[in-house]
Order: C-alpha cells, then sequence, then structure tokens
C-alpha cells in the first residue's frame, strides 16, 4: 500500500482500513488479512506497557515495537505514531522521525496537533517523511483537554479543527485522523480535504476508519470506549474479528449509531 494508492481509494470512494499493532504476529495477522495500514501507535503506553495515559512512551519504545510490527508487514502501510514531547520543535521533529524512519523502517509518521505543527510538517515532508495529522481528541494532550472527551462540539472548536485540518494539509500532511468528533464535522471536513481523513469516533462518512486492535478484539483493561465494538465477541476467532472489522469498514456498515457522535 503505498500514499498514491490510498489517494486513489479515497477518489473512487472506497473506504481505506486501519488497525494498531504493536508485535510481529498480529502485524502478520493483519497484513494477511488485507489491513490498508498498520498504525504503531503509542496507544502501547496503555494496552502494552499498562500506564494511564500514552505521555510515559518513548521514541525507543516506538522504534522496538515498530521494528517488530515491520517483520510482519508485506502489503500494508506502516504508520508509527511520534510519541509525546519528541515532536515539540521542528528540529526536534526532524531527529525524531528521522530514527523512526531509519531504524524502526516506518513508513510514515503521526504527530497530534493543529495549525502549530505547520512548520514541523513542512520540514519533514520537504525531506521525504510523509506525515498524518491527528486531530480532535488528541490523547497526548489529555491533562490539557481535561479528559478523554468529544471535541469539536462548539462552533468556535469545529471551526478551529476545520482550520486546523486545511493548514496541515496545505503544509503537506497526506493523511488525517479525526478522533472523537461529531459525525458532520467529520462529513464536512472529509468531503473538504483531498488527502484521506481516516476516523475513529468520527462516524461512517469518513474516508476510513481506525481503532486501537485490543478495543476491536475486547481485550482493552476497564472500560471500552462507546464508539469502539468487540468484534471478537460476535466472531470467536481473531482472525474472523479482523476480516468482519475489514468488510465492515470497506461496506460502511461500521461504525454504526451507536458508535458515533451526534
Ligand atoms: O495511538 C493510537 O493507537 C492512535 C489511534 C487511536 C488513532 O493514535
Amino acid at each position: 500500500m503505498t500514499l498514491i494508492q490510498l489517494q486513489k481509494l479515497k477518489k473512487e470512494g472506497k473506504k481505506i482500513t486501519c488497525l494498531t499493532a504493536y508485535d510481529a504476529s498480529f502485524a502478520q495477522l493483519l497484513d494477511e488479512a488485507g489491513i490498508d495500514i498498520l498504525l504503531v501507535g503509542d496507544s502501547l503506553g496503555m494496552v502494552i506497557q499498562g500506564h494511564d495515559n500514552t505521555l510515559p512512551v518513548t521514541v525507543d519504545d516506538m522504534i522496538y515495537h515498530c521494528q517488530q510490527v515491520h517483520r510482519g508487514c508485506q502489503q500494508a502501510l506502516l504508520m508509527v505514531d511520534m510519541p509525546f514531547m519528541s515532536y515539540a520543535t521542528p528540529n526536534l521533529a526532524l531527529e525524531s522521525a528521522t530514527r523512526l524512519m531509519r531504524s524502526g523502517q516506518a513508513q510514515m509518521v503521526k504527530l497530534e496537533g493543529g495549525a502549530w505543527l505547520v512548520e514541523s510538517v513542512l520540514i519533514l515532508t520537504e525531506r521525504g517523511i510523509p506525515v498524518c495529522a491527528h486531530l480532535g481528541l488528541t490523547p497526548q494532550s489529555i491533562h490539557q483537554l481535561g479528559g478523554y472527551r468529544v471535541q469539536g462540539k462548539t462552533q468556535w472548536g469545529a471551526e478551529r479543527i476545520r482550520d486546523d485540518a486545511v493548514a496541515l494539509q496545505t503544509a503537506g500532511a497526506s493523511l488525517l485522523i479525526l478522533e472523537c468528533v461529531p459525525c458532520k464535522l467529520a462529513e464536512e471536513i472529509s468531503a473538504l480535504l483531498d488527502i484521506p481523513v481516516i476516523g475513529i469516533g468520527a462516524g461512517v462518512e469518513c474516508d476510513g476508519q481506525v481503532l486501537v486492535l485490543y478495543d476491536m478484539l475486547g481485550i482493552t483493561p476497564g472500560k471500552r470506549p462507546s464508539f469502539t465494538k468487540d468484534f471478537l465477541q460476535e466472531t470467536g476467532s481473531i482472525q474472523a474479528a479482523i476480516e468482519v472489522f475489514i468488510k465492515a469498514v470497506k461496506e460502511g456498515t461500521f461504525p454504526g449509531h451507536e458508535h458515533t457522535f451526534e
């Protein structure tokens, strides 16, 4: 899978599938099932390392897991999260992203944040590092946001996310993840942007969907977020759960109303 192919999927109105992976075995299962994008998410801080949030995750942690996922990945695009504070300045972003691409073998990096990232996105993309932006609920800002809650519900909040999305696309981002925003806003941004928009808790009208693997297998400790679905419960095997997720996203039957914020 390449950026050009992802762009083509958007143009043709075909949905894009993405799941997180943290090791070679799951990466291989997902890859063989035909997932389009594998995301080595910094959610590993919570689901693998057992932290309360993603803040303790380091670039070294991400490289370690990215190397494992790379070994199991043949066809999917391999995207990696840049962890908390690893892109606090444009130069730091270049240094961290270079390590994630060179040692981790990632094909794309993901950064959480709005227009303040424009300079970093320019620096990375001008040097050949593809960037995915991440807007809406940005878990690395959990303390500033005051909790895991839906973003963009007010007119001001929605306008800010929309403006940030345009600014990041203009700076060179090739993909956008929108997390926990009202479905109408996500639909509007997906139609506005040329680049594919991948939603999580953002409704069915995005160009694709992503979930944390452990959420969709129902093994995340604690309460499962309302926008996720336990595909393992209804299928009985990990392989079938992954296949049903991919089919449901491609056919536009996931997410349903019950996984969507109005
Ligand atoms: O870290 C992660 O798994 C993510 C997804 C929730 C999009 O960023």
